[in-house]
């Protein structure tokens, strides 16, 4: 019932060109667009006397950016939320044409299904993500709730910045959440950081159909043979 999802990351994409990097992608066969959404906190202020008031130590793209590109493409944009209040995005990114956005559980686990819903109302596509640390437990609630996700994205590096090493751990992770698929058979799974030729067959074989990639495409000599040969191994 899931079907393949190929999703470059345009975090390592040229922003300078970003309209450009998008049909590129999609001229090459990616299904999905992949968003890095981030809040920012400094390292050196956050070992000091972090707030939590920001999710991760990088600023990336907001809505006003999402709402640029897509005057320029019809892709699905998955949004991928690493911020501290998701709630606070949702109508804005709901406007700017976001498709799916996906928040993290960890800062999720009261409003949850107030988010949910917000998210459905605003037009978009629900899903929740979580951190390499946060058990795999904590995201069962918004699959099994009354307004459940539709994508479990597990977080196969610590989130943050583009090109660090996939974590094969977590594929415990997704062979769980593949579980739940028997009694929601439309989930999707994403993974996420460090997919490449050398790593997708583990996640494929554990159940992952949606795939995040950003420096093995990117940075790729020939991008549309790193989208193709990703398909196949979650085809197979
Ligand atoms: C990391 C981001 C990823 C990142 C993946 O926080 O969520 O989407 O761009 O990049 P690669 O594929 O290079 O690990
Ligand atoms: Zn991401």
């Amino acid at each position: 019932v899931v079907s393949p999802k190929i999703a470059p990351s345009m975090l390592s994409s040229d922003f300078a060109n970003l309209a450009a990097e998008a049909k590129r992608m999609v001229d090459l066969g990616a299904d999905w667009l992949h968003m890095d959404i981030m809040d920012g906190y400094s390292r050196v202020y956050n070992s000091l006397c972090y707030s939590g008031r920001h999710f991760v130590p990088n600023l990336t793209i907001g809505a006003p950016v999402i709402e640029s590109l897509r005057k320029h493409t019809s892709a699905y944009l998955d949004c991928h939320l690493m911020v501290t209040n998701p709630m606070d995005y949702v109508e804005q990114m709901g406007k700017a044409g976001a498709s799916g956005f996906t928040f993290h559980v960890e800062v999720a686990k009261e409003n949850w299904q107030e988010l949910v819903s917000k998210i459905r109302s605003a037009g978009m596509r629900p899903g929740v993500a979580l951190k390499p640390r946060t058990p795999v437990e904590d995201v069962y609630p918004l699959v099994e709730g009354e307004t459940p996700v539709e994508m479990v994205l597990v977080m196969t590096v610590e989130p943050g910045f583009g090109g660090q090493k996939f974590m094969p751990s977590m594929m415990d992770k997704v062979g769980y959440v593949r579980a739940l698929r028997q009694k929601y058979p439309t989930l999707d799974i994403e993974v996420d950081g460090g997919l490449g030729p050398s790593t997708i067959e583990a996640a494929a074989a554990a159940g992952a159909n949606c795939i995040v990639a950003g420096s093995s495409v990117f940075g790729a000599p020939e991008p549309g043979k790193v989208i193709s040969l990703l398909r196949t191994s979650v085809e197979k």
